[in-house]
């Protein structure tokens, strides 16, 4: 009896927190959704809300439902609040710092779960290290740093310049964040399963004027089940997360999905010629692919996913790769 008054009297107490931290945070939300609202341009009301209806139609025309991957429809200027899909009725809605449109949102906690790569992630301590000494622990492997590595993978995307690019599992955002600095997107959308990570994330941007006033989207979605419409994205980036995912080739797939005719995917990883005799047991334990063992594996994964014009480049373990959706895949009915 005890233990349930002070159960609900907590919840009372994190409604109310919630509540009041919200009704401040409302400019704030403001800004961060800056690609969904209004600029803050002085051209009066009407162009306000033009501009922001512009803004929504880019956005909606991407955003799909992830359980049945039809359009998700926007109110207002509302979005960042509650989005709900025109076909199934689910409702998906926002925190007012990232956008949570996985299938867990809508259930409880307990089937939130994931293999153990996800999972790990979504540790609050991890997502503060990450950018605060985890991450800079890769060089080990070859990875040459973030700045380096967007770069090349800038090269990779040459054809997404001025375009929608996705940063999947972007973490605390190290890619996201230059990506949108570097102003050759359009649209920069990061994407990670974690919440802690999203979190964080969140907190670089309130720490970086210049990123408070740039165009961009967080949302929270699985890479099994990504969250966009068909054949709408210019190129998917995902930095050092392919080996995390549980499922490399549901991934890819679903990449490959989204991404327009000609659309490129870059992504990095580690290839240990070393580690083959223990790849199995490394799969069963981190429940994902974890390591590969040589660079065939990864470039068959993507040629069985629908992608070609395999590239990439090699420094010790690491490995940054590029493959492009041929503009035959869905346009030729025969091939369905
Ligand atoms: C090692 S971090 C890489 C982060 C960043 N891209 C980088 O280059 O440093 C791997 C990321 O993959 C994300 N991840 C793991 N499983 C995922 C899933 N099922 N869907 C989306 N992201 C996932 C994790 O949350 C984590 O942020």
């Amino acid at each position: 009896m005890a233990n349930a008054l002070s159960f609900s009297s907590s919840v009372s107490v994190s409604v109310l927190f919630t509540y009041l931290r919200m009704r401040p945070c409302r400019k704030r939300i403001r800004r961060m959704y800056r690609p969904l609202l209004a600029s803050s341009t002085p051209s009066g009301e009407l162009e306000k809300i033009k501009d922001m209806e512009a803004r929504n139609d880019t956005i909606a025309s991407l955003l799909a439902c992830p359980i049945c991957f039809k359009p998700l429809e926007l109110s207002d200027w509302t979005i960042y609040k509650k989005l709900k899909c025109q076909s199934c009725g689910k409702v998906y809605v926002s925190n007012g710092r990232y956008l949570d449109l996985t299938f867990s949102s809508l259930t409880d906690e307990s089937e939130a779960f994931m293999r153990p790569s996800t999972e790990l992630f979504r540790n609050p301590a991890i997502s503060f290290f990450y950018e605060r000494g985890y991450r800079q622990g890769f060089q080990i492997s070859g990875y040459p740093g973030p700045d380096e590595e967007l770069k090349l993978a800038n090269k990779y995307m040459e054809t997404a310049v001025g375009g929608t690019v996705i940063d999947l599992s972007c973490a605390t955002g190290i890619f996201t964040r230059r990506m949108i600095k570097c102003g050759l997107y359009k649209s920069v959308i990061g994407l990670d399963y974690s919440e802690t990570m999203l979190e964080q994330f969140h907190s670089f941007i309130q720490e970086d004027q210049s990123l408070k006033e740039q165009d961009f989207l967080l949302v929270r979605a699985d890479v099994g089940r990504l969250p966009f419409a068909t054949e709408t994205i210019d190129a998917v980036h995902a930095g050092a997360a392919i080996h995390c995912w549980p499922s490399a080739a549901n991934g890819v797939a679903e990449v490959c999905r989204v991404l327009k005719p000609d659309g490129v995917f870059i992504a990095s990883t580690q290839v240990v010629e070393a580690l083959r005799p223990f790849r199995q047991v490394l799969r069963i334990a981190y429940g994902a692919a974890g390591v590969w063992t040589e660079e065939a594996e990864l470039r068959k994964l993507c040629e069985n996913c629908g992608l070609s014009n395999w590239s990439s480049t090699r420094n010790s373990a690491f490995i940054m790769f590029s493959a492009q959706k041929p503009r035959t895949i869905l346009s030729e009915p025969d091939k369905m």
